[in-house]
């Protein structure tokens, strides 16, 4: 089975760049921007990497970030994360990154994108994978500061595909950026937003994300699966779901198993990504390795979910056809 998912070519479109900073290169990096880590080794730092919550995990997150200050930098980022994918068989990535976490410590939204940019060409040169961004707003802050963020944002139209939204979702509903997403479909991007797991409102929020908001697809939203309503309309709407079972594995109780072969039955356009892989210790292998461990998956149901991931993506048809 190992074989079988390892030869799968790969879709993943739930991942986010800053969340695949290793430690070795966090390190490599503190060094080249003389900045002092609080930790004297790898092995030290990654035993920092203690989290059971979203909010626990998200400090450890923004905290790593630090290291981030240069273009070069995103570049190095991107392109360890993209060589590290392809040899995973991904051949298409859509990557979540978080400019306001970048900009709000100083580093110019020109930097991050340049340098993620140049790493994004350089693979598909090299290595033949293919990746486009997603800018993420962080909902913890105003919808005054995202929906500066995505004016800023349109004079790099054409390199990000689609807006996100994740950070802290407690207190922090849909409806709030609401304006936000209006605007950014006006201007021809796709919509996404996390609605995490077992969150506070968690079948509402997604509620509103599906009626109020519209959005194209869902990252996690497991919980929909509480309402028939919802269930109804994310068949009906086509709408993907981006699971990300390892991680949920970190922030609440197991990989939501369950939850995953009902979206398989029910026909739900389910996919399998690591979200935050270095943090977590699983890339997309390792993620449907697991699940098909636990859930006693046939080949044909794994490969459903790089089947649902490239008929979700959000690239032209003719493209896809090369994959499918
Ligand atoms: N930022 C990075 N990973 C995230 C996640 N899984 N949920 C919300 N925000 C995030
Ligand atoms: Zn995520």
């Amino acid at each position: 089975m190992r074989d079988f998912i390892g030869g799968l070519p790969k879709c993943e479109l739930h991942l986010h760049i800053e969340g695949t900073l290793e430690p070795e290169l966090k390190f490599a990096l503190a060094e080249r921007n003389g900045i002092e880590l609080p930790y004297a080794s790898v092995e030290e730092m990654r035993a920092t990497y203690r989290f059971d919550s979203l909010a626990s995990f998200l400090t450890v997150y923004y905290d790593g970030m630090r290291v981030l200050l240069h273009e070069p930098d995103f570049y190095d980022l991107a392109m360890a994360y993209l060589r590290k994918a392809a040899s995973q068989n991904v051949r298409y990535v859509e990557m979540f990154f978080d400019p306001q976490a970048h900009t709000g410590r100083g580093v110019p939204f020109d930097v991050v994108v340049r340098g993620l940019t140049r790493a994004i060409g350089d693979a598909r040169r090299e290595l033949g994978i293919r990746a486009q961004l997603i800018m993420c707003f962080l909902r913890d802050f105003q919808a005054e500061y995202a929906m500066a963020t995505l004016v800023q944002s349109l004079a790099y139209r054409e390199w990000i595909v689609g807006i996100g939204l994740d950070s802290d979702e407690r207190g922090n509903p849909p409806a709030k950026f609401a304006a936000v997403y209006a605007r950014a479909r006006a201007e021809g991007y796709r919509l996404t937003m996390h609605c995490d797991v077992d969150q506070e409102n968690s079948v509402e929020h997604i509620r509103q994300a599906i009626e109020d908001i519209g959005v194209d697809r869902i990252d996690h939203g497991s919980n929909a699966l509480e309402d028939p309503k919802l269930v109804a309309a994310i068949k009906e709407r086509g709408l993907g779901l981006t699971v990300c079972p390892v991680s949920n594995s970190f922030v609440v109780d197991g990989i939501k198993g369950a939850e995953i072969r009902r979206m398989l039955d029910e026909g739900i356009l389910v996919t399998i990504n690591s979200d935050d892989p270095a943090y977590m210790d699983a890339y997309v292998q390792e993620n449907l390795e697991r699940t098909q461990a636990d859930l006693g998956l046939t080949e044909a149901e794994v490969a459903r979910f790089e089947y649902n991931a490239f008929a979700i993506a959000w690239l032209p048809e003719d493209v896809k056809d090369a994959y499918i």
